[in-house]
This record gives C-alpha cells, structure tokens and sequence, in this order.
C-alpha cells in the first residue's frame, strides 16, 4: 500500500507540507480539475442560482446548504465523462452537472435528517439550526430542481439512470449492517450499504455523462464501471477519515460512525485483528461510556486497520482505472485516473 501512495501524491499541486501532512491552499486546483476549470466555475455559479428563490425562508436554507462547499466530485465526474462528447454543449453539461450536485445535497440534508446531524461542511445543518420540517422540504425541493435539469435534457435513458441512482439510494440509505458473530456477513452487507448510498450517485454521474448528446455502448459501461469502483473507494476513505481526520477537515466531529453504532470496514477489520477486545462492541451495540467510546476510537485509529481500509479503496481504485483502459488516452482520461488517485490520498 505505501507504494502506491507514494506513487499518487505527485499528481496533486501541493501547496505546503505540514507536520508531514499534505494541505492545499484554497481556491486551488486539484490536477484533475485543471481540465475543467471553466466549467467548474460555471457549475459554481449555476449552484448557487438554485438559491435565488423568492420565498425568503427556502432562499435562506437554500443558501445555507449550497453556500457550504463541498468537493463538488460529482459535477466534476458528469464534466469529465462528457468531456469528448463533441455534440454535448457547455450549457447541457452544467445542467447535467449540476443535478448531480444537487441531488448529491438532497440526500445529505435527508441523511442529516435521519442521523440527527447537527453539523456538515463545517456548518450547522439545516434540521439543527431550522428543524426537521424545514429540513425534509429543503432536500425535496433539490431533488425537484435536480429532477427538472435532468428533464431539459430531452433525453429518457439519461432520466432512466437518474431514477435507478434515486432507487438505489433510497435502498442503501435503509440498510443497517447488522454486528454478527461471522463478520463475513457484516462486511458483505457493509459492501452492499456504501455501494447504494454512494457508489450508485458516482455511477449514475460518470454514466450520465458518457451518454450526453452521445452514443457509445462501451463508453457508457466502461464509465459506470469506473464510477462504481471509484464510489467504493471513495466512501472506504470516508470512513477511514472518520477516525483519522481532524474535526476541522472533516467539518463535523470525529468518531461519529462508532458513537452513532455504524460499522465501517475500519471497525470490522479492527474485530476481525482483535476478536477479544470487548469495548468496540460494546460501543457499536450502543452500551458503552463516552470514555469507553473514545478509547474505541482511538484504538482503532491506532491500529492496522486503518491501513488494511485503505489497502481495500487503492484495489477498488486501481479497478476503477482498470475499466478505463479499453478508453481512448485523451485528457479527459488522464484526469479522471488523477482523480481516482486523489481520492485515496485526500484529507477531507
Ligand atoms: C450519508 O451517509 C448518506 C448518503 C450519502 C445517502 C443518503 C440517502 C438518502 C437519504 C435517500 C435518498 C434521498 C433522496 C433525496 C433521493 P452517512 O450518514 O454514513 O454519512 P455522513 O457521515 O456524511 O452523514
Ligand atoms: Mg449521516
């Protein structure tokens, strides 16, 4: 695994090393990004116009949920995935772009919804600050919007993968995986869980994107494959930034999975090298102290789990690459294996 990390950090732009850390400085471009700078900033200013409703008090959520940032990896996919689509203009690929992001945030205002969330993006959420109500009606109305911009397209396969991600979401959202005594069967439905909630929405975009104004089987499936395999390393670094990250990266506190009894390949891997420990158990079951519930955390940061997690998101990775392969080597190419890349080594 160090090798192939070692190998990824050159196609990032660092800006600094820090404690041996590796930081960004604002506003600037991740390598894959460069390629698609223009229409970054486009899709930034069509985001934010979504807020520019006249009822004032959904203008006010509207603002607080997109004006929180994100990584806008999403939009970045449908950009990329449509970059050669010679037929596919500027505007119709914001648009697509777009109701990836937002779709992307109806799921996280519903999700901070569900997991009582009081902060996300280093920001109050919007059931904290307003409540539920406010909060449910919010999420709905992105997903509308989002649904509107995929209707403009004029395009019923591109609607059709839309729908399914939505279906496939809704039934990731609903799985809990359970703590067996056999964590073969925790991981398998671990496995199942973070390719509905998040795999699918990296699918859907990189596939949508292949299709627009575009007509190329193998493309298509070669995208969703990559998506696919990228989502589950996406998400498998998510849950190992968990217990790594500090509170400022990861803009709502650490150790949440474990205090809220959500298993993560982290804390499965960590049972599977210590089947005698007793506390993380204990703390997943929802019967542990806080000070139990911190040693939890801290043990299983600590150990080697964290480093067999992100030994599992680089195989997914180099797969996602993999699918790549049969593509042709254009720079729309080059920079969604930058991107995959930089998934695995980012801090946020
Ligand atoms: C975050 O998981 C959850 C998701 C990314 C998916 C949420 C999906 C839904 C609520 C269903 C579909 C909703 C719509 C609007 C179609 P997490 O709680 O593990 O991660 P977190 O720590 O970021 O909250
Ligand atoms: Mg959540």
């Amino acid at each position: 695994m160090s090798k192939v990390r070692g190998s990824l950090s050159a196609t990032m732009t660092m800006s600094s090393q820090s404690n041996g850390s590796q930081t960004m400085c604002a506003g600037e471009r991740i390598s894959y990004q460069r390629l698609i700078e223009m229409e970054l900033s486009a899709l930034e200013l069509a985001v934010q116009a979504v807020a520019e409703v006249p009822n004032e008090v959904l203008a006010r959520t509207l603002s607080l949920v997109l004006g929180a940032g994100g990584k806008r990896l999403r939009p970045a996919l449908v950009l990329l995935a449509s970059h050669g689509n010679a037929h596919a203009n500027l505007e119709r690929r914001i648009a697509l772009a777009t109701a990836a992001e937002l779709l992307h945030t109806a799921t996280l205002v519903h999700d901070d919804v569900i997991d009582l969330a009081a902060s996300r993006r280093g920001s109050q959420t919007v059931n904290h600050v307003l409540g539920n109500t406010l909060a449910v009606l919010t999420g709905d109305y992105l997903f509308g919007k989002s649904g509107e911009l995929v209707a403009s397209l004029g395009s019923p396969p591109i609607m059709s993968v839309f729908s399914w991600a939505v279906m496939e979401l809704v039934k990731g959202e609903l799985l809990r995986p359970h703590l067996s005594d056999d964590l073969a069967t925790t991981e398998r439905e671990y496995v199942a869980k973070i390719r509905g909630k998040t795999a699918v929405l990296l699918a859907m975009a990189c596939e949508t994107g292949s299709m627009l104004d575009a007509n190329d089987d193998h493309a298509r499936a070669a995208m969703h494959a990559y998506g696919m395999s990228l989502g589950m390393a996406f998400q498998i670094i998510d849950d190992v930034l968990d217990f790594t990250a500090t509170e400022a990266e990861l803009g709502k506190p650490v150790g949440n999975d474990l205090r809220q009894g959500t298993v993560t390949l982290p804390s499965i891997l960590f049972m599977r090298q210590h089947p005698a420990d007793p506390i993380i158990r204990r703390v997943l079951n929802g019967g542990a102290s806080e000070a139990d519930t911190e040693r939890a955390v801290e043990a299983v940061r600590r150990s080697g789990a964290i480093e067999g997690s992100r030994e599992c998101a680089a195989q997914y990775v180099a797969e996602a690459i993999g699918h790549l392969s049969t593509m042709p080597q254009t720079p729309a190419r080059r920079s969604l294996e930058a991107l995959a890349q930089f998934v695995v080594i980012r801090h946020d």
